[in-house]
């Protein structure tokens, strides 16, 4: 199996605190992974280490076999990033915007002139080609920026928190972005704090915790580890108490030794949420 990242016991401190600690993590060629994690978690951090913009404190981290820190020019051609927060010129225009990257990754006028077009078609804002980028909205912009990280023709996408502040209907049209990419042969890397966005994208989600990675593995393998089936008893100072259990049949058994007077029962599906908060005491939007 190819290797599309690779980290070993990364570390990152700051002033003595760990933004990320003892890291191991791997990404295969082709996957969807997400980073999933509250405010704080470490999750930007881990993504300036791997984009080398920051060095790691210890541990070694590896973007398609190349070392972020000793190798970092040939690592620098392996992604493309998309940032948390808009870095776009906001007096340019879409193109320009397009065409001042391309210049950096020496593109000649001719290359640059079809491959922005390539890319506005495909991100689908050809129409808004010449529009400065104060005068679009924020979805589009966020579709700008998926733009301009694909000009070099880069094998790994990194995206850090994708579709933040962006409406549902926003945020759908950027997954579909980002499952085509994915189906044309890039790999993801994305982080969010948004459970549904870990679930409707990725193949493998890690679970990250005060710089840790708590749990590793397929939304299914993470859900299956807690119990599919999770059973809500509120009581009535609206305390809930949650219980799992590995199917409903289980579930409803329990359910049945309840006595009559209980209310308030819910019996549902578990979610990425659900294994969050057992782990870690606490809800991912705290
Ligand atoms: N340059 C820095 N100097 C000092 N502390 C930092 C620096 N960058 C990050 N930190 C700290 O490291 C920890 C992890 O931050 P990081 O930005 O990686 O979290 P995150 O998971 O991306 O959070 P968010 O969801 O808010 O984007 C936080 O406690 C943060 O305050
Ligand atoms: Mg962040």
């Amino acid at each position: 199996m190819h290797i599309m990242i690779k980290t070993e016991h990364l570390t990152k401190e700051y002033g003595g605190q760990k933004a990320v600690d003892d890291l191991d993590l791997q990404v295969d060629l082709g996957a969807t992974f997400g980073f999933l994690g509250p405010n704080g978690a470490g999750k930007t951090t881990t993504i300036r280490i791997l984009t080398t913009l920051t060095r790691p404190t210890s541990g070694r981290a590896w973007i398609n076999g190349f070392d972020v820190v000793s190798e970092s020019s040939e690592v620098k051609g392996e992604f493309g990033i998309v940032q948390q927060h808009l870095s776009l010129n906001r007096e340019l225009t879409v193109r320009e915007n397009l065409d001042l990257h391309a210049r950096l990754h020496h593109l000649d006028r001719a290359e640059r002139r079809e491959r922005i077009d390539e890319l506005l078609d495909y991100v689908d804002l050809l129409e808004y080609a010449d529009h400065l980028i104060d005068r679009i909205s924020g979805g589009m912009k966020r579709r700008v920026m998926i733009a301009r990280a694909l000009i070099h023709r880069p094998r790994l996408l990194i995206l850090d928190e994708p579709t933040v502040g962006l409406d549902a209907q926003t945020r759908r049209r950027i997954w579909d972005l980002i499952r085509r990419m994915n189906s044309d042969g890039t790999t993801v890397f994305l982080t969010t704090h948004y459970i549904e966005e870990a679930e409707a994208l990725c193949d493998r989600v890690g679970i990250i915790h005060q710089g840790h990675i708590i749990s590793l593995g397929s939304p299914l393998e993470l859900r299956r580890h807690l119990g599919l089936t999770t059973v809500e008893l509120r009581s009535e100072g609206n305390n809930t108490e949650y219980r799992y259990f590995p199917d409903r049949t289980t579930a409803a058994k329990y359910v049945q030794t309840l006595p009559s007077s209980a209310e308030n029962i819910v019996m549902r599906e578990s979610n990425l949420e659900d294994v969050f908060v057992e782990l870690t005491g606490r809800r991912v939007c705290e």
